[in-house]
């Protein structure tokens, strides 16, 4: 849907992810193809706002997923190539996106084993493994964790099974800035696993890879990855989510009153339970744009929703707030759009996008009656 919107006027909450911060991201991404031959898969489970996907498909090779409607989205609205991964398939799951992906990935050697018979002649077979090394920053997103459900580990390996694919996938980073590490965690995955590897055509070596953060040295990473993908004589590809859409986005919100009980929190109309839930489960707090290191005036950004532990962030501002003043909470595009949720009944933010131009494009907007729908659509009598 497009219409000629002004910024100023635009009811809060709302998303506004910006082009041309995307595209910088974008022509980073592009810069280690070409560098390192490794083919760039979007990772949905991170961003998959497909009204702006015109944007992001001349630069990336395809989207993988985390479950079966993620690999139908990609290969709908992306194209290229469609990775179908899921931590536990169906039989029914299987054979819905089976006609649809490249490459399909199966979490365990059980779920290979059940389902590869549904699989061989329509996609290339994979199987994630489980490297037991890692780089992330908590244990709730360390693929390596202690008892990790996430893919085989070297011990559990059927050297027979592996014989019968063709390629594997590992993800054991969560933004990773530090591309010494990343080449550590590589030689230790070559060490464990490059008898294996030498007989495969891919591997996909996941997400979490911070290779657009400031500073980041794209080249050195590039050298690693053509030396390994090299040193194996295998495609490599990187899953990225974070790394292409972070700092592309605002979530803006209104002040709607001020409260004080020892600290003065502004009420702003969203909730990171609802909007931004990643700023709870990690702890994380958000940044705003309008704020100021060295301000005077501290405020607690909290939410609108009924749980009391519910906020943004605490920050200064050089004025105070003021009821109707806009915020705006930045880099609140990856892992948030797909996690909105109806709590509380809260209004759902708006989507945008501010094309290069200028120009502002609505994406999507949400009513009382998709919030309703979300819960019943049919009435017991
Ligand atoms: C298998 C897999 N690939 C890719 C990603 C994307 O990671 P990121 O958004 O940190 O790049 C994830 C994130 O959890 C993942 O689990």
């Amino acid at each position: 849907m497009t219409a000629q919107l002004n910024k100023n006027n635009l009811k809060t909450p709302y998303f506004m992810i910006d082009e041309k911060k995307l595209v910088a991201n974008l022509e980073v991404a592009k810069q280690l193809k070409e560098r390192s031959g490794v083919k760039l898969v979007l990772a949905l489970k991170c961003f998959s706002t497909w009204g702006i996907f015109s944007i992001i498909k001349p630069y990336l090779d395809g989207t993988t997923s985390s479950g079966p409607y993620e690999v139908k989205l990609g290969h709908e609205t992306f194209g290229g190539e469609t990775h179908a991964y899921s931590v536990g398939y169906s039989e029914d799951d299987v054979k819905e996106v089976v006609d649809i992906c490249d490459k399909m990935i199966f979490n365990s050697q059980s779920q290979l084993t059940a389902y590869r018979h549904l699989v061989e002649g329509k996609a290339s077979i994979g199987l994630r493994l489980n490297p037991g090394v890692s780089y992330a920053g908590q244990d709730l997103a360390n693929p390596a964790r202690e008892f990790s459900r996430l893919g085989v580990q070297a011990d559990h390996l059927d050297p027979q099974v592996l014989e019968n694919i063709n390629g594997v996938m590992f993800h054991m980073n969560c933004e990773n800035k530090d591309v010494d590490a990343f080449s550590s965690l590589l030689d230790s995955i070559s060490d464990k696993f490059g008898a294996y590897l030498d007989k495969l055509e891919w591997v996909s070596l996941g997400g979490g890879v911070f290779f657009t953060w400031p500073s980041y040295d794209v080249e050195k990473l590039a050298f690693v990855l053509k030396m390994f993908s090299e040193k194996h004589k295998v495609q490599l590809y990187l899953e990225p989510g974070e790394a292409i859409i972070t700092k592309t986005a605002d979530l803006v919100v209104s002040v709607v009153d001020i409260v004080e009980n020892g600290k003065k929190t502004a009420i702003v109309d969203s909730a990171t339970e609802a909007h931004r839930l990643d700023t709870l489960i990690y702890n994380e707090p958000a940044s705003v744009l309008e704020s100021s290191e060295n301000g005077k005036y501290n405020y607690v950004i909290g939410s609108c929703s009924c749980l009391a532990g519910d906020q943004f962030c605490e920050t200064q501002f050089e004025q105070p707030l003021e009821i109707g003043q806009k915020l705006h909470l930045l880099d609140s595009a990856g892992y948030t759009m797909v996690k909105l949720n109806w709590f509380n009944g809260l209004k759902m933010p708006s989507i945008y996008c501010e094309r290069a131009t200028g120009e502002i494009e609505k994406l999507n907007e949400f009513g009382y009656d998709d919030f309703k729908r979300s819960l019943s659509q049919w009435v017991v009598n």
